[in-house]
């Protein structure tokens, strides 16, 4: 990218009441960045003067939802002119694909977060494809939410912070994330899913891109009611399932199932050897989910390749230790270690971890591998 392309600032949005989170994060990785402009769930940085930053940079913020170089904001109450106005500001690489979405603006409910891409979004979106300047260059389906971009594709993004603010600004696709407005994979929760976990599990599996085959064997510590289970035995793994508490009918049904009605400290490790992958949704803080977790992995009997454990951040403050978290389990033989805050988590982190190539046998070297 040209230096005249190189914008001064960046976008990111994040969970509502994740902000003080992803300020301390990015004040960490990029003290050079100076926060500017912020609203709950969206603050822009004021970048250094001569930065080199690709488009496609690795943010490294765990509590970032979707970032971009941002050009500034439109304002004003037609929408017509409000799209045409992107375009004015726009001067990013040519886009293939429009990522539109709105600001969040409540934090969780019951059934979770509002989906980023609103219908006022979709029509936003819609609007700034019509405007469109060089239409031929987009994508067909540019404006279409539920198809991604594809990885090296320019994205234009629009933020509808408010209804009448528009911010616009511009990235490269290249992680899962990234392929989607918002940073959000648009994931329907299956009509005979036992808990709204399908949605975390399905999002967590596709966003952490472990080399899963079908007849993989997971050990899932927490699995009652079974939304997570159902989620990994729809793609044709065996679950084996450690919670006191009891699982849905339908979960124990299914002959992919086994159920461990215990508490993870109860099961004798002789039940892990031949399970490959674990995953951990306990609601107890994480300290204890990672203890529970090394006393399995580090068991010279055990042979755990990845796992997908959920963080529960009991409190806030506990958003500062996740670095912590992430090096403990780098210190169990894992090479390949990275959190984020889901969509479709709560006060929570997923945390991905994958031990590549498999060896087979914990390393315990206790430090970094990468
Ligand atoms: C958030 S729920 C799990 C949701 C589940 N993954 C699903 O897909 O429906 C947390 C679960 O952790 C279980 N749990 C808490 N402490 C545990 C322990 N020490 N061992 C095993 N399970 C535990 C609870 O019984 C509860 O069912």
């Amino acid at each position: 990218m040209a230096d005249e392309q190189r914008p001064g600032f960046l976008f990111v949005t994040c969970q509502i009441g994740a902000e003080q989170a992803l300020k301390q994060e990015l004040a960490a990785r990029w003290p050079q960045f100076r926060l500017a402009y912020s609203r709950p769930g969206f603050l822009t940085c004021k970048l250094p003067p001569e930065h080199r930053l690709r488009a496609d940079f690795d943010l490294g913020a765990v509590f970032a939802r979707a970032r971009a170089f941002s050009l500034g904001k439109v304002a004003g109450s037609d929408p017509e002119e409000l799209a045409q106005a992107v375009w004015g500001l726009y001067t990013g690489p040519l886009p293939r694909r429009l990522h539109v979405w709105q600001r969040h603006t409540q934090g969780l409910g019951e059934e979770g977060a509002a989906a980023p891409v609103s219908e006022a979004a979709v029509e936003a979106a819609e609007r700034i494809r019509r405007h469109c300047p060089y239409a031929e260059k987009l994508a067909a389906d540019a404006d279409d939410p539920r198809q991604p971009a594809r990885p090296g594709e320019w994205v234009l993004d629009c933020v509808l912070v408010e209804p009448e603010e528009w911010w616009v600004g511009f990235h490269q696709a290249r992680s899962v994330p990234s392929l989607w407005p918002g940073g959000v994979m648009p994931l329907q929760l299956p009509a005979d899913a036992v808990s709204r976990a399908w949605l975390k599990m399905e999002e967590a599996v596709r966003w952490s891109r472990l080399p899963l085959a079908a007849g993989a064997r997971w050990a899932e510590i927490g699995s009652a009611p079974g939304g997570a289970t159902q989620a990994l035995l729809a793609r044709g793994m065996m679950v084996l399932g450690i919670d006191p508490a009891e699982m849905h009918p339908a979960v124990l049904a299914h002959p992919g199932f086994t159920h461990l009605r215990k508490r993870v400290g109860q099961v004798r490790r002789r039940e892990f050897r031949k399970i490959r992958w674990l995953a951990a949704d306990m609601n107890v803080a994480p300290q204890y989910t990672l203890d529970a977790v090394e006393s399995i992995v580090t068991h010279p009997e055990v042979h755990i390749r990845g796992m997908l454990l959920t963080l529960k951040l009991i409190q806030w403050e506990l958003a500062a230790k996740v670095p912590e978290y992430l090096e403990r389990v780098r210190g169990w033989g894992y090479n390949v270690v990275r959190a984020r805050q889901l969509f479709h988590n709560g006060r929570e982190v997923c945390l991905a971890a994958l031990q590549k190539p498999f060896l087979r046998k914990p390393l315990r070297i206790g430090k970094n591998l990468d």
